[in-house]
């Protein structure tokens, strides 16, 4: 038998928490998904609201080196350690976080970065979502899982889909009885070869 999900050994997650606040309702929705993932899975958690990561600046075409600062360094080495990365973001204005936009936009640099070969190494691996709105209809989270599934697959990694949960107020996700059943079964899911649009139709 075939199976598209590597074995759980084999296996270790990084979870990148974007809220703008302590124990909101999505890292809450994140850690009861988490709680499900087969004993021994090596987890870590990054909150990259106390982590001090200034905005991104594009060097890549600079011929100078860009220093590195040590959150930099820090958070591309735990991503590069992990098989699984999970972006916990809330949903802001239908799309990621700041501060998760922000990390992203630092995989830019990793791209270039002489020596660090990130596309490459990011290939094969497997990129998560999970998100809560104060929102009841959760198509309206479509801009956000577009923007994941097209970011996996333009670094040819898997996608295991994003996890959706509503809420407002810190806690208030655990009214969302739905979100609370997907969370347990959720990282036991599928985690296809992302494609781009135009490759799923072709
Ligand atoms: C800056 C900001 C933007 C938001 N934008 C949206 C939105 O576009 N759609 C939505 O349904 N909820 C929106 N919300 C509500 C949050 O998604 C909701 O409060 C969520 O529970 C926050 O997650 P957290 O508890 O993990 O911080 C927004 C909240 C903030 C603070």
């Amino acid at each position: 038998m075939t199976t598209d999900t590597a074995p759980a050994t084999d296996r270790s997650f990084l979870f990148v928490l974007g809220s703008s606040r302590a124990d909101g309702n999505t890292e809450l929705l994140a850690r009861t998904a988490a709680a499900q993932l087969p004993a021994g899975t090596p987890q870590r958690w990054v909150d990259l609201n106390t982590l001090p990561l200034p905005d991104f600046q594009d060097g890549r075409h600079e011929t100078d080196d860009w220093p590195v600062g040590e959150a930099e360094e820090e958070l591309r080495r735990a991503t590069l350690e992990a098989t699984d990365i999970v972006l916990a973001t809330p949903l802001y204005w239908y799309t990621v976080s700041a501060q998760t936009k922000r990390y992203l936009d630092y995989w830019s640099g990793w791209l270039t970065a002489p020596g660090s070969d990130f596309k490459r190494r990011m290939a094969g691996r497997t990129l998560w979502g999970v998100t809560v709105m104060a929102d009841d209809d959760e198509s309206v989270a479509d801009g956000l899982v577009t923007t994941l599934n097209n970011s996996a697959a333009y670094l040819r990694m898997r996608f295991g889909g994003v996890l959706l949960g509503n809420g407002s107020r810190p806690g208030q996700v655990r009214d969302d009885e739905r979100a609370m059943i997907r969370a347990k079964t959720f990282f036991q899911g599928e985690t296809p070869l992302a494609l781009f649009p135009s490759e799923r139709n072709a």
